[in-house]
């Protein structure tokens, strides 16, 4: 099995970003912890970030000709305005999970909808970086998980 992870822009700052929200680990923190949390489940990742939209939507496109089993995606401000990253998902059904790490519920108005909640197997919000690690297991358990 593998997945694709993916952050959008600005969690590249994680560690230095706004620590009340995202906490302190670092996104090179978050990386090893991505890996090794996949390594011991057995699976492939392949993770990405990247502050521009289309580069997001291509990696979707390339998680299908790739031929990925699911994608775990914290899309970060794009969540609230994207409807290419909706489309992408939808696009290629591919099972993909939606992460946040701050518990966007309990935020601004603006950051209340997600587009590309529609087109996600499941949204994990609010867990930390944690969050991450649920999402890989979902996607490994399946739709019953
Ligand atoms: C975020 C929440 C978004 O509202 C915000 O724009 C982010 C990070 C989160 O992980 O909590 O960049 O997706």
């Amino acid at each position: 099995m593998k997945l694709m992870i993916l952050n959008g822009p600005n969690l590249n700052l994680l560690g230095i970003r706004e620590p009340a929200h995202y906490g302190k680990e670092t996104y090179e923190q978050l990386l090893e912890k991505i890996e090794a949390h996949a390594s011991l489940r057995g699976v492939a990742v392949t993770c990405r970030q990247s502050n521009h939209e289309g580069d997001l939507v291509d990696w979707i496109q390339e998680a299908y000709f790739e031929g990925y089993d699911g994608v775990v995606i914290n899309p970060g401000a794009y969540t609230h305005t994207s409807i290419a990253l909706l489309d992408a998902v939808k696009s290629v059904s591919i099972p993909t999970v939606e992460v946040h790490i701050s518990n966007v519920k309990e935020r601004e108005d603006f950051r209340q909808i997600s587009y590309i909640r529609a087109a996600c197997v499941d949204s994990i919000i609010g867990h930390g970086t944690a969050g991450y690690l649920e999402a890989i297991d979902r996607l490994i358990g399946g739709e019953e998980a």
